[in-house]
């Protein structure tokens, strides 16, 4: 199992380009089962979880095809409509096959995909909206079985918000019979990258952005191309590299709009951050306050920055109240932080960060999670000494070449196999 090891201690500077967004291309990917033929996508980070989509495609009968950064799918019937468990359990995500294939073909089995490290993270509202919209939903033995003559639109109200959820209503929607209304739908820039996508193929969706989406269902879809958003959170976590380090960096082919509420969060506790359209770059600082945040769909923090985050505030002067709501065990990496001299008291949805500016010391940690492994690796650019991270899979499978983009930087990273 490959580890990452980082001595810290060095300064980075310069420009790095966001790559792709996982939470993008994965949906996405997915829509393509709603339309036979040959589907193109752009700007598709090669990453461990658009591997794993491509094979739970292929096993659906599609062929692919993933070159640079273009990933072609060619839909197009498949024989079984199964997603099996051992394609499920590696990527949660692979429950985005659901919506579609029922839409599509009247009939899908997919595997529950199961608890996960940073919480139950269950599918029942995916499977209560698709029931609204006429869908018959069983479980059986680890699966759920689904079955419809034709879904029907309907009004519905998402008891909370879901990023999945919605996009697999989404895509259920799309070709339903008659108007589907999603209220308290998420409002996440990947659900709008998703909605165009789905109207490029001949859907007819607005509101897509906005907490109510209205769905006009369509009886068929076509294949189209699209370019993949750039990733909010491997910005976010780029722009935080650059930060703990005091260091001047530029990340390049973003949308910083999308990361208002991370800039905003780093200006008041003492960054300055200079945005374009496309770009944005934090200034050397030396000394930072401790700023509390509270996690919340989009627009407000994410909780895919949280971890990161917490890492740049061990280096705050003063304390920080990081509070969770998205996830219910979203703080493992505090004991690894711990493990590399941070003071951090976790209670059950907060943590207390008393920043201990210059005080991290290498050691050996461990990534629990993917967002956990990025934070343990930006904690690891600043302690004295070398750190090495294990289980850096996690980091693989939603960050595209990290060590690479950080070693240009002027990291000291690298990879042990
Ligand atoms: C997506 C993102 C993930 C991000 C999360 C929240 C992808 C591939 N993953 O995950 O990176 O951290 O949004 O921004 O895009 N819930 C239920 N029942 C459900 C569905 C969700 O109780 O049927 C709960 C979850 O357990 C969680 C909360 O709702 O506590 C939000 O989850 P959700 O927005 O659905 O996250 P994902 O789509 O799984």
């Amino acid at each position: 199992m490959d580890k990452m090891r980082v001595r810290g201690g060095k300064t980075l500077s310069g420009k790095v380009s966001a790559s792709g967004a996982k939470n993008s291309a994965l949906p996405i990917l997915f829509s393509s089962l709603l339309a036979e033929g040959e589907h193109v996508f752009h700007n598709v980070p090669r990453l461990v979880d658009v591997n794993s989509t491509a094979q739970l495609l292929e096993h659906l009968g599609c062929q692919t095809e993933f070159k640079g950064n273009t990933f072609r799918v060619n839909v197009s019937r498949p024989k079984e409509m199964e997603a099996p468990y051992d394609l499920v359990r590696k990527m949660r995500a692979s429950i985005l096959a659901l919506g579609p294939l029922l839409a599509k073909y009247g009939h899908a089995k997919v595997s529950l995909p199961g608890g996960c490290a940073i919480g139950t993270r269950p599918i029942d509202l995916h499977l209560e909206a698709l029931k609204e919209l006429g869908a018959e939903i069983n479980l059986d033995s680890g699966y759920v079985f689904g079955k419809t003559k034709r879904l029907k639109g309907t009004s519905l109200i998402f008891e909370s918000v879901t990023v999945g959820g919605t996009e697999n209503i989404l895509m259920a929607a799309a070709l339903a019979e008659g108007r589907t209304i999603i209220e308290n739908a998420a409002k996440e820039p990947e659900i709008v990258d998703l909605a165009n996508y789905l109207n490029k193929m001949g859907a007819k969706i607005s509101g897509a952005g906005s907490s109510i989406i209205t769905v006009d269902g369509v009886e068929k879809l076509k294949p189209a191309e699209q370019d993949i958003i750039a990733d909010r959170i491997e910005a976010g976590t780029l722009l935080i590299a650059g930060a703990i380090t005091g260091g001047q960096v530029t990340v390049d082919k973003c949308r910083p709009h999308d990361l208002d509420a991370l800039i905003s969060k780093m200006r008041e506790s003492g960054f300055k951050i200079e945005t374009t359209e496309t770009s944005m770059t934090v200034q050397p600082a030396s000394n930072w306050c401790g700023v509390d945040v509270t996690t919340a769909p989009h627009p407000g923090f994410p909780t895919d920055l949280q971890a990161q985050f917490m890492s740049l505030m061990t280096q705050a002067t003063g304390t920080s109240v990081i509070t969770e709501t998205v996830f219910e065990n979203r703080f493992m990496h505090v004991q690894e932080l711990s493990r590399l001299g941070a003071d951090i008291t976790p209670k059950t949805r907060v943590a207390i960060v008393r920043g201990t500016r210059g005080k991290l010391k290498g050691a050996p940690v461990m990534a629990t999670d993917l967002r956990a492994s990025a934070c343990l690796v930006l904690a690891g650019l600043i302690a004295e000494g070398e750190t090495v991270v294990n289980r850096i899979y996690h980091l693989d499978r939603g960050y595209e070449g990290m060590e690479n983009k950080l070693r240009a930087l002027g990291a000291e990273i690298d990879r042990i196999a």
